[in-house]
Formats: C-alpha cells, sequence, structure tokens
C-alpha cells in the first residue's frame, strides 16, 4: 500500500474534486484567510493574512516531504475552499496517523454539501489507497456545524481536549474525533465514484 507521499492529480466525490494545491491558488487562500466569516473558525486566525503571509502559508505544502499536503475543493464552477492533511515526518509508530482540516473558503458555499463530498473522498483516497489507519481533526466544542458533518461522514467522537486552543484572548475545548480505516469502509464501502 502507497504512503501518503503519492499524491494523485485528481480525487472525486459526487460533483466535488480535490487537487494538489499550486502557487496559482494563493490568490483564492488570501481571499479566505482574510474573509471576516470564515476567520472564526480558522484556528490560529485571529489576525489577518498579509500577502507574504499568504505565499508562506502555500509554499509549505510545495516545499513538504510528503509529511504535509493541501489539497484544493472545487466545486463544479470554482474553487471553493481547501482541505489540509498532515503525519509525523518520519516517525514510524506515528506514521499510520493523518490530521484534518478543513476550510470551505467561500461563505456562500457553505451548506451545499461541498465540505461532507470533499471529506468522503480524502477518507476514501487515505483509507483505500494509502496506508493510514486513523484520520482524526479537532474541531472547537462550539463549531456545531463542523461536528454535525464530521460524524455524518464518518468521524466518531472520542473525547473533550480541554483548553486546546487560544484565540481571541480566550482558552477554547476541542473535541478529538476519529475515522478508523475498518470502521469507515464498513460503513461507507471502499468503492470509488467517478
Ligand atoms: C464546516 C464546513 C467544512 C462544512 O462544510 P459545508 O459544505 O458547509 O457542509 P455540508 O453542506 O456538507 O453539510 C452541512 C450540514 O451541517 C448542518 N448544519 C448547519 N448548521 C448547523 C449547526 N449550527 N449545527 C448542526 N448542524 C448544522 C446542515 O444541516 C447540514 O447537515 P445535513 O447534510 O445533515 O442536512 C464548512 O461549513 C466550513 O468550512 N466552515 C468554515 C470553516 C470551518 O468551520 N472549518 C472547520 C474547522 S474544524
Amino acid at each position: 500500500m502507497a504512503s501518503m507521499s503519492g499524491i494523485p492529480e485528481l480525487i472525486r466525490c459526487g460533483s466535488v474534486s480535490l487537487r494538489p494545491i499550486t502557487l496559482a491558488d494563493r490568490p483564492h487562500v488570501y481571499r479566505w484567510l482574510n474573509d471576516p466569516a470564515v476567520m472564526p473558525y480558522w484556528s490560529g486566525l485571529d489576525q489577518p493574512v498579509c500577502d507574504a503571509d499568504s505565499l508562506a502559508w502555500v509554499e509549505r505544502f510545495l516545499s513538504s516531504d510528503g509529511s504535509l499536503r493541501c489539497f484544493i475543493i472545487e466545486s463544479p464552477q470554482r474553487p471553493v475552499g481547501f482541505i489540509e492533511l498532515s503525519r509525523q515526518p518520519g516517525d514510524h509508530n506515528y506514521g499510520h496517523l493523518a490530521e484534518i482540516d478543513i476550510c470551505i473558503g467561500e461563505p456562500s458555499e457553505w451548506e451545499r454539501g461541498y465540505g461532507s463530498s470533499a471529506l468522503i473522498a480524502l477518507l476514501r483516497w487515505l483509507f483505500t489507497e494509502t496506508d493510514i489507519e486513523r484520520a482524526f481533526l479537532q474541531p472547537r466544542v462550539s463549531n456545531e456545524r463542523a461536528i454535525h458533518v464530521y460524524e455524518k461522514v464518518g468521524f466518531r467522537k472520542e473525547g473533550v481536549l480541554r483548553r486546546a486552543e487560544f484565540m481571541d484572548g480566550e482558552y477554547h475545548d476541542a473535541v478529538m474525533m476519529a475515522a478508523l480505516r475498518d470502521e469507515w469502509l464498513a460503513e461507507f464501502g471502499g468503492a470509488k465514484e467517478g
């Protein structure tokens, strides 16, 4: 089974596709990360990002050794957001873990099913084409929409991480949510969608 470094050119689920980020995506990233409706949901973003920050943000994925990846989520019309994927670099004991972060950066595209489809596409690829055994994410407890979507696509709540995040001068609790390969494939199947 391939490691996560073998990245496909395109992953599809329904009307959504995921493709690796490129430098040409920087204007989208800049807009998304500075959108006042998006910023409160995105950890670490209590300040707007400048042009140089958005370039550095994209470049860190392009220069990664394969342990850090970013996919752009494409609706049939346009890029609408991104998914980050990270695993411990070169660590054999924890190499089976992948952490996921997702952001639909266009608020007008929220709640159209793109986030759910993108996560199903990513999990299907991770669990059928790579050696990832456990995929997890850590939404803030207050992010009820994200938690609902994560449960819908097969992540299970495992517990509360108290004061896991510091943002806007406050600590926030987060929920540890994970999907395991065998459980997820039993529920969602491994068949690819065209
Ligand atoms: C969270 C996010 C990825 C979800 O993607 P999306 O495309 O908007 O979500 P979908 O359209 O696939 O699904 C929305 C679901 O949430 C439900 N929902 C909406 N608001 C909700 C709320 N306040 N509480 C619970 N469920 C809610 C909808 O009813 C729908 O559920 P259904 O499909 O069972 O009817 C996206 O909204 C987003 O990126 N938001 C901003 C950044 C963010 O929060 N990122 C996650 C950080 S952990």
